[in-house]
């Protein structure tokens, strides 16, 4: 008789235990609902004790007044409004509340503003704020097909803070050792925007900048060489797959029946909407967050020198809808739900400081989706 067996079965029951009592374990209280048919494996798992945390997290701010439309307007009123012109001056300034709550409330209007001079540009966050402004106003616009008509604010982002939570740039950490080690792909590392797995690391760059195809799979049961997606490609859409599940904190099944994830005949309908969502966050961080390299300082860059960018997570913040689906917009429609000019200044002529009215001449058309 092997002698050995009772001991091995002891000393992994023994490990087994240790692992469930031992310090920093533990299995968190799980929920599970049936998204499908019975059979189809269309469950979603969720972590119990992480959703109090999550609701506390998400809830939108109330308005500080309700604006009134009459009157004069803001660009009859002051000096330098290029964006929100149109809105009434009790309007102007409820916005200025408003966004100095939801980006700056600890150093309030002198975050963007030198009290002197109001109509001054020379703080660059003031030179952002507006073209933030018309960003907000293009997402409740042109976006529909993703944000309906819950739209956003800059609180959804923002939260309270100069720079939002959740925003990923380029990452070469940790630096290879240099010669034949010195180009691993982003493999093989942490991967901090897929869910620090080992995925590659800069798939978001390739989708939600680039416009890498997403899609790997076969079409056939047999190849036919056609198909140019190897292990490597598919890893890559993985990394992208597990940022988009973190963010909202959900599932693949939320978007894929888990048994022919290409096909989107047998989808959820939130995969539409996620679809909409990738081609979004690109069309973001092209045409805004890129343009604004010039205005942002070094020490608002990523460790690579690249400005901060938007991913799935800059708005969800760990939830399927943001705020879970509470708009904000009806008090702010005039301000951020319409559009108003689209023009471009000439950021690569910004000099950081000096005051200076962007906009208007330098101006380069928008690229709308
Ligand atoms: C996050 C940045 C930001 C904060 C904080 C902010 N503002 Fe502004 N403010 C702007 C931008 C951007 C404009 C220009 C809007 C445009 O061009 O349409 C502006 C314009 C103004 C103007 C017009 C000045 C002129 O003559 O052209 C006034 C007045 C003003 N803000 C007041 C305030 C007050 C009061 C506060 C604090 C309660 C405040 N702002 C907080 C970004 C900000
Ligand atoms: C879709 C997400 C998103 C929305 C909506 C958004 N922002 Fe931002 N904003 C960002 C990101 C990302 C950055 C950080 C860029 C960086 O630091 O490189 C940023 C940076 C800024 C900054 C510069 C902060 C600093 O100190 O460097 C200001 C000011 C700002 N936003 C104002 C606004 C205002 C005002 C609104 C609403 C009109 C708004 N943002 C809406 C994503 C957003
Ligand atoms: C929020 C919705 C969403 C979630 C969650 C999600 N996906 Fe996707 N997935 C998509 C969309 C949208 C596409 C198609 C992108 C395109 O065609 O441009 C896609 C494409 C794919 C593809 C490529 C299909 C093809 O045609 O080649 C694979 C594989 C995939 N997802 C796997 C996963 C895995 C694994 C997970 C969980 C870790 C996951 N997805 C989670 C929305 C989602
Ligand atoms: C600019 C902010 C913003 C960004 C960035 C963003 N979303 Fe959304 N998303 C929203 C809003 C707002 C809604 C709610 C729309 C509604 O009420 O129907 C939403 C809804 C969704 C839904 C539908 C949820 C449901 O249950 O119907 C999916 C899926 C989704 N987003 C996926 C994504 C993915 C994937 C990304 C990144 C590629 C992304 N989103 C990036 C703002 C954003």
């Amino acid at each position: 008789m092997k002698l050995w067996l009772p001991f091995a079965a002891s000393a992994g029951a023994l490990l087994a235990v240790a692992s469930f009592v031992g310090a920093g374990w533990d299995a968190p209280p799980v929920a599970t609902e049936q998204l499908g048919f019975r059979g189809t494996g269309m469950y979603h798992h969720r972590d119990v004790e992480t959703e109090a945390a999550l609701k506390a997290a998400n809830v939108a701010p109330p308005a500080p007044w309700e604006a009134d439309p009459s009157g004069d307007k803001a660009s009859a009123l002051y000096q330098n409004v290029q964006v929100l012109g149109n809105l009434s001056g009790d309007q102007f300034n409820q916005f200025m509340a408003s966004i100095t709550e939801w980006v700056a409330p600890e150093a309030g209007c002198n975050y963007c503003h030198n009290p002197d001079n109001m109509a001054s540009d020379e703080i660059y966050q003031k030179v952002v704020a507006r073209r933030m402004i018309q960003m907000t106003q293009s997402i409740n616009v042109d976006w529909k097909p993703h944000v309906a008509e819950t739209g956003v604010t800059c609180y959804t982002c923002h939260r309270g803070k100069g720079v939002p939570a959740q925003v990923w740039s380029t990452t070469l950490d940790p630096k290879p050792a240099g010669n034949m080690t010195s180009n691993r792909s982003g493999q093989n590392v942490v991967a901090v925007n897929a869910g620090k797995t080992s995925l590659p690391q800069n798939a978001l760059s390739d989708y939600l900048l680039g416009d890498k195809p997403i899609r790997v799979h076969s079409t056939t049961a047999l190849p036919t060489g056609k198909n140019p997606a190897g292990t490597k490609e598919t890893e890559e859409t993985w990394a992208l797959m597990v940022h988009m599940s973190e963010s909202l904190g959900v599932n693949c099944t939320t978007c894929h029946n888990t048994r022919a994830f290409n096909d989107w005949d047998q989808s959820p309908p939130q995969r539409v909407t996620a679809w909409h969502g990738i081609k979004m966050a690109r069309h973001l961080n092209v045409n805004y967050m890129e343009g604004l390299s010039p205005v942002f300082p070094a020490n608002r860059k990523g460790p690579e020198g690249d400005v901060l960018k938007i991913g799935c997570a800059t708005c969800h913040n760990g939830v399927q809808k943001p705020l879970y689906g509470v708009s904000m917009l009806k008090d702010y429609i005039d301000a951020v739900a319409v559009k108003g000019p689209s023009d471009v200044p000439n950021f690569s002529t910004y000099i950081p400081g000096k005051t200076e009215v962007l906009g208007g001449s330098a101006a380069t058309p928008v690229t709308q989706p």
